[in-house]
């Protein structure tokens, strides 16, 4: 549908709408019903994740050296402290001001977030489902419950890493942060953070001695739904991780 013609349809439904209202809305003479005590929704799970270390023991040449897409995981759970560490390396707040990150970013603008599709029992101390990255707070906070997996891989091609991995990594680009500034050149630069970001938290995965693989071959609207991601948050590339599996 062209805008023009769905403006106009935006229109005759907003009237309907109104007239709705107008024509049910209780009169002066009518008795108010008895308003019902409105409950608060509750508030998502939120999980503070460990301080990340700031000073490890393998150095930046070995983690380039090691670093290669690993696809084949253990069934072993990660801990927190490691989950902690890879967020903070991809997205996490480095400087005084949170805009100043791990990685870099056109403008400091920052249109990624990251989301964490766990399984149960795949992280430590979390409940399987999606949860979202807060850089600021460096928390967590789950957006959507149960074991996500699956359904993810049957939107990816079925690729079996995201099923087998503890966590799957979402990287999604809300492109007006950057656009608003930058016009269609935003979009472009969005792309460029997200792998920057990506890189960051491949050569940390081979700090941790754990395993990483990118995926970038899935279907957008099924991932979206899937996660049931905010409409402005696109789906750019998921990272799978886990421990390698002992050949
Ligand atoms: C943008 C991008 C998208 C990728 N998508 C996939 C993917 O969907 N599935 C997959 O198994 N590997 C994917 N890869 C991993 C590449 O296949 C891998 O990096 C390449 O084979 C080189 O191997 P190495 O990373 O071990 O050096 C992707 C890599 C990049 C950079």
């Amino acid at each position: 549908m062209r805008w023009t013609r769905f403006a106009a349809v935006g229109c005759v439904v907003l009237a309907v709408g109104l007239g709705t209202v107008a024509v049910g809305g209780a009169g002066p003479q009518e008795e108010a019903a008895p308003q019902e005590e409105s409950v608060p929704p509750a508030a998502p799970p939120r999980v503070e994740l460990p301080e990340p270390v700031r000073k490890g023991t393998v150095s930046l040449e070995e983690a380039i050296q090691k670093r290669r897409c690993v696809r084949q995981y253990a069934e072993r759970a990660l801990t927190l402290v490691q989950l902690s560490q890879l967020l903070w390396s991809a997205n996490g707040v480095t400087g005084d001001n949170p805009r100043f990150r791990a990685a870099p970013s056109a403008g400091a603008l920052h249109p990624l977030d990251f989301y964490a599709v766990v399984g149960q029992g795949m992280v430590e101390g979390l409940e399987a489902g999606v949860w979202h990255y807060e850089p600021a707070d460096h928390a967590l906070t789950r957006v959507l419950e149960g074991d996500n997996r699956q359904a993810l891989a049957r939107a990816a091609l079925g690729q079996r890493q995201i099923v087998t991995a503890s966590v799957v990594i979402v990287v999604t680009a809300e492109y007006a942060r950057s656009t608003g500034k930058y016009s269609e050149r935003g979009q472009r630069y969005a792309l460029m953070d997200a792998g920057f970001a990506a890189e960051n938290l491949c050569l940390q995965v081979q700090t941790l001695n754990l395993a990483v693989c990118i995926v970038g071959a899935f279907r957008d609207a099924a991932v979206t739904e899937t996660l049931r991601l905010p409409k402005a948050h696109e789906p750019l590339l998921f990272l799978t991780v886990g421990h390698p599996r002992a050949n």
